[in-house]
């Protein structure tokens, strides 16, 4: 086996390599703020504020990556989240912005509601409880103001039943039949994202999302989620998190024929750097390898806060 390991025959035997155009950078635009803060679970990950967007997205074009997940921190929240689906919202001016300057950038654009609610939930609550179906309107309205700002492809992320359908016909009817969606089908209740809920200000004032989001011992289930969302209209499905769900990853891979993206989470990313500032590892080097088996498990697409830092060890 050793003879097509030499160094110089082993590049021709890869079989798998991640590229700038596998990753999607995720962006948090915050409407508070005057400057960029760094966030503190996630060393040399920043929010920006709304008049740093476009110089944001230079710099990453600049380094060959075209690709961006947005995610908004709004300046009001409330019970239903009706910031969320502003027309002035802050995704709304957002993606207004980008696409004016740099059409050519992708925009992909994360439709839920937990960071514009008053208790942080994906869903409107009564009694206690995550409501499913008075959500969704809610929900295809929230895509709908995307679409109609500029966003390339939408991306619902609340795991309620039926929100993949609900989108479809909302952009249908309204002349976005060409917008594709990209589903986020096989959500984990994971505590890998803590991170992010300090990043995107989405923290639950209340309970957990154990009653919309996917039990961790289960993987037949995701199967099942896909499929749906596969019926729905899902043009993209997603399985998140990532690298503790590889094999979630490549169920999905060798069942469905579809794009699938992987979602490399906060929690992820924030083990590498407290690693790396420990001087444990090399963190540059381990999120390479981590990309690579998100990849190598199946994965067509990546959305990674490492992106950036990667971006010149990349083709
Ligand atoms: C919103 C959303 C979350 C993430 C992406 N979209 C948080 C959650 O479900 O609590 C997590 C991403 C990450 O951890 O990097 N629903």
């Amino acid at each position: 086996m050793r003879r097509l390991r030499k160094d110089l025959l082993r590049d021709i035997f890869r079989e798998v390599e991640v590229g700038k155009k596998d990753l999607i950078v995720p962006v948090f635009v915050d409407e508070n703020l005057k400057k960029p803060i760094e966030i503190n679970s996630m060393p040399s990950y920043f929010r920006i504020p709304l008049s740093d967007v476009t110089k944001e997205i230079k710099n990453c074009l600049e380094m060959e990556l075209n690709s961006f997940i947005l995610f908004g921190i709004p300046s009001y929240k409330d019970e239903k989240g009706t910031s969320a689906f502003d027309r002035n919202g802050v995704i709304q001016k957002a993606v207004r912005a980008i696409k004016k300057e740099y059409p050519e950038a992708v925009v992909i654009t994360d439709v839920c509601l937990c960071e514009y609610t008053s208790h942080g939930h994906c869903g409107v609550v009564k009694d206690g409880k995550i409501l499913n179906d008075p959500t969704l309107e809610l929900i295809a309205e929230t895509a709908l103001s995307h679409a109609e700002a500029g966003a390339d492809i939408v991306a619902p992320s609340g795991m309620m039943d039926g929100m993949v359908k609900v989108i479809r016909d909302k952009l249908d009817d309204h002349g976005f039949e060409d917008i594709p969606i990209m589903s986020y089908s096989a959500k984990y209740a994971s505590n890998f994202y803590s991170p992010f809920r300090e990043a995107a200000e989405s923290g639950y004032s209340f309970g957990d999302r154990k009653s919309y989001q996917m039990d961790v011992h289960n993987s037949d289930e995701a199967l099942r989620e896909i499929e749906l969302d596969i019926k729905e209209g899902a043009d993209i499905v997603m399985v998140k998190p990532a690298l503790a769900y590889l094999d979630i990853i490549r169920r999905v891979k060798e069942k469905f024929n579809i794009p699938l993206a992987a979602y490399n989470v906060s929690g992820e990313y924030s083990m590498v750097k407290a690693a790396e500032k420990n001087g444990w590892l090399d963190g540059k080097a381990i999120a390479y390898e981590i990309l690579t088996s998100i990849k190598r498990a199946g994965a067509d697409l990546i959305i990674t806060y490492h992106a950036k830092e990667l971006s010149d060890i990349l083709r």
